[in-house]
């Protein structure tokens, strides 16, 4: 990966639209590697990945996000899973409750940029109904989903949406002047 990181941020979009193209297995597994590398609670690294090609499932998980068909359009759908049992192994119900989500978004995050730098597009899929995600994927017990990532070539290049100003969501708390 040679691209800046900011240079990767300012170029990352939702993308819902993806070429008929195949995503290679090594770089579906550097996507993983690039998730696997985020900062976690104590590092006990409470996720599951799970990489979905097969179409049925991925129909299934599309149906699940609230019908978002193009969930089930890319050739290969990430599933990112938390393990809360694991953080509250150590962290109690903060572990369970935050620390696990906190972590799992964190890995999210980097596959997100790890995608965009790659040429793959995506979108983050956080409305779908979980029953319904854990069934498709026959998740144990203890995995909780966390986010739907459909990958796949772009085939469209929309804009970037807008960001309110730093302004409106900044506050600096400084020293006082003497
Ligand atoms: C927690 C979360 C849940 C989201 N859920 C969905 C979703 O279910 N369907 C969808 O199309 N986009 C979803 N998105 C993508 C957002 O709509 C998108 O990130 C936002 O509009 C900003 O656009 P951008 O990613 O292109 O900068 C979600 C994003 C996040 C972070």
């Amino acid at each position: 990966m040679t691209r800046d990181v900011l240079e990767t941020m300012r170029e990352r979009r939702s993308i819902r639209r993806y070429k008929d193209q195949p995503v290679p297995d090594d770089i579906v597994r550097q996507l993983i590697e690039a998730a696997t590398l985020a900062p976690n609670a104590g590092n006990l690294q409470p996720w599951h990945f799970f990489v979905v090609k097969d179409k049925k499932v991925r129909w299934d998980l599309a149906k699940a996000a609230g019908r978002q068909n193009f969930v089930a359009e890319a050739p290969v759908v990430i599933v990112v899973c938390a393990d809360p049992a694991h953080s509250a192994s150590r962290y109690r119900s903060r572990g369970a409750e935050l620390y696990c989500l906190q972590d799992t978004a964190a890995a999210a995050q980097n596959l997100f940029l790890a995608a965009t730098a790659f040429g793959l597009g995506t979108c983050w899929v956080g409305a779908f109904d979980e029953k319904l995600v854990s069934m498709a994927l026959n998740l144990k017990e203890n995995l909780r989903p966390v986010a739907i990532f459909p990958v796949g070539y772009p085939a469209e290049n929309p804009r970037p949406s807008a960001r309110r100003p730093v302004e409106q969501v900044l506050t600096i708390i400084d020293t006082p002047a003497q």
